[in-house]
């Protein structure tokens, strides 16, 4: 969603600014700002469009004596991504900015009210509402800090916003709920943005906000205090490992593909200190305090809900635990029965999905404990779980999600096999054969993917004139066909749509015929011989046929892509970055936006 950066230090705050922006890129955006104070005036540049739009504005001005300044890169949510709707927003005396990233619900109610007191509003955003309000409290005589209170007091919805005020000039205020808001502390400068890579190349010491604070900050010093009651509130600096590296392209021509290729290094570190081979055990202590759960319901969006959907297959068959996977934006809007005994897993790599979010405090409110599987360290999800089961993939720059499914595989694997043991349901011997078949795969991966990126390549060519794919794939393999399809739509905007095997003959194989190609999964596993009867149909009546299988497995279609095989359901991890790459070269070579395609955001913040 919207990238917000502030600063506040003894450099030129507007090309730090600027940087940060920069680096929130991949967050999706529409148009972009800033707003600083220069020689007593309060200055705002905006612009529609890529961040370049806004150096041009900027490179017309001096703009290089303000030392504290806020960013902002916009993604639409109310009002048309055109320049009035760009942040940072002010109030009609220009006294102070506001930038925001979430949705003020009861905007409208708030603008009715203030435009009826004379207030002459100049965009179509909500956000708009919080500049004039903050400063209609502010004419009442109270200070910023008052005011501020008193402003997220009276709105409802989600925020993490930064405000500049010309009474203050060298100070920012900050405060969040629901969106993402961390304080990055420097020497003699401090920081606010929406995530870490914005700072990262200043400081990596952090102190994470949480819903309800509110922050000052200014070159020297920092103070967290409650938003409501204005109380001090004390709070950890915690270090972050990541290297600016981490965050960057390394050499890769898309953080999409660099992020395929880290895959193995994703499912290593994932499992660090959590696998013991020889025992036949997962090491999950943060498991610990957790009764063995009496139904699982998995809860999650997009690619995080295919990783779900996998792990039911290997939660149920080696766990024995009954398992439910639900789409977060259906469940938290039906009346799901919730019982003692069971346990919500939610998945989300950036924890801070708005509608898996939503789905954890529904859970919540009906007494289940929830498991957190998320990626991003002190986000939204991890604090409102009863436990977090960290992914540990590293940053996730690319809006496409790879590697984070990657280690959702390899968490939800760790999380059956501890199931499995604790329940008795997992004989030692197969957690053995099953952690000892996890812990090769960073090796085959490596191995395997330059050749599977080579093929992928040649395939995706060969297919690029398609218009629209058909993904199939029965058992633990059809949760793969839909991220598969998932995959090709949003990079390459070509149509495909994910289906269950077994499903083909009730309706979708109507449409096969040459010109609509099948990317068939057909591990050669207890289900073999039912893909391959399934794709003979496909081929008797014309259809072409991609079938991603395992040596051995004697198909005679089109294209016979071959994968290593892994213990049993594990091989999903060798098909998964096949997947990947074919929807990557394909998007490549159709000159698609890869890392940042439209319409999409890397975090969907809002519902
Ligand atoms: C996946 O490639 C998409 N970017 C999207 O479906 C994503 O998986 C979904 O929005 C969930 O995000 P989360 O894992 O951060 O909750």
């Amino acid at each position: 969603m919207c990238g917000i950066i502030g600063y506040c230090g003894h450099r030129p705050a507007v090309p730090v600014i600027l940087e940060g922006l920069r680096r929130l890129e991949y967050r999706g955006y529409d148009s972009a700002g800033v707003a600083f104070l220069q020689q007593g005036a309060l200055h705002v540049v905006r612009a529609e469009g890529k961040l370049a739009n806004l150096e041009r504005r900027l490179g017309e001005q001096n703009v290089f004596l303000a030392t504290s300044g806020i960013g902002h890169t916009r993604w639409a949510t109310h009002g048309l991504p055109v320049e009035k709707n760009a942040h940072p927003h002010t109030d009609a005396a220009r006294r102070l900015a506001v930038i925001h990233n979430g949705i003020i619900e009861n905007f409208q109610e708030i603008k009715n009210g203030l435009q009826a007191c004379g207030c002459v509003f100049a965009s179509d955003t909500d956000t708009e509402v919080l500049a004039h309000l903050l400063a209609s409290f502010m004419d009442q005589g109270l200070g910023i800090e008052k005011a501020l209170s008193r402003t997220l007091d009276r709105v409802e919805g989600t925020y993490a916003l930064v405000v500049v005020c010309l009474d203050e000039p060298g100070v920012l205020y900050a405060a969040r709920k629901s969106s993402p808001l961390v304080l990055g502390v420097g020497v003699g400068e401090n920081f606010l943005a929406s995530d870490i890579p914005a700072f990262l190349p200043y400081t990596r010491d952090v102190v994470f906000l949480e819903d309800g604070e509110m922050v000052r900050i200014d070159a020297a010093s920092w103070r967290v205090m409650d938003a409501a009651t204005l109380a001090p509130v004390d709070k950890d600096v915690r270090r972050i490992t990541w290297d600016v590296a981490a965050a960057q392209k390394g050499g890769y021509k898309h953080f999409m593909l660099k992020e395929i290729f880290e895959q193995p290094k994703v499912i290593a570190d994932c499992m660090a200190g959590r696998v013991d081979v020889a025992a036949g055990r997962a090491i999950l202590p943060e498991l610990a305090a957790l009764p063995r759960p009496e139904r699982l319901f998995i809860v999650a969006c997009g690619t995080s809900f295919h990783a779900g959907l996998w792990g039911m297959y290997v939660l149920e068959r080696w766990a024995g635990v009954p398992t439910r996977v639900e789409i977060a934006s259906e469940f938290r809007y039906r009346d799901p029965i919730l019982l003692p005994g069971d346990v919500v897993v939610a998945i989300s790599q950036s924890g801070e999905t708005a509608d898996t979010l939503a789905g954890v405090r529904l859970a919540r409110e009906r007494g289940a404990k929830v498991i957190g599987l998320c990626n991003v360290v002190g986000s939204s999800l991890a604090r409102e779980s009863d436990v977090v089961f960290y992914t540990q993939a590293g940053p996730e720059i690319s809006v496409a999600s790879t590697k984070a499914m990657c280690s959702q595989l390899t968490a939800l694997t760790l999380l059956a096999v501890h199931l499995g043991e604790v329940g008795g349901r997992m004989s030692r011997q197969d957690r053995m054969d099953c952690l000892h078949g996890l812990c090769r795969l960073p090796g085959i991966l490596e191995a395997e993917l330059p050749g599977m990126r080579e093929r992928a390549c040649l395939l995706a060519k060969a297919h690029s004139e398609a218009t629209s794919f058909l993904y199939l794939g029965r058992g633990p393999y059809y949760p793969l066909a839909l991220e598969g399809a998932l995959k090709l739509k949003e990079i390459s905007y070509i149509h495909a749509e994910g289906y269950a095997a077994g499903e083909m003959k009730h309706g979708p194989i109507a449409l096969i015929d040459p010109r609509f190609p099948t990317f068939a999964l057909a591990p050669v596993d207890e289900l073999f011989p039912k893909v391959k009867s399934n794709l003979e149909e496909v081929q008797a009546r014309g259809g072409r046929i991609i079938a991603l299988t395992n040596p051995g497995g004697d198909l005679r279609v089109d294209d016979v892509w071959e994968v290593p095989r892994s213990f049993g359901p594990l091989s999903a991890f060798l098909m998964l970055p096949a997947l990947q790459l074919f929807a990557y070269e394909m998007a490549d070579y159709l000159g698609k936006d890869v890392d940042q395609p439209r319409n999409l955001a890397k975090s969907v913040t809002v519902e």
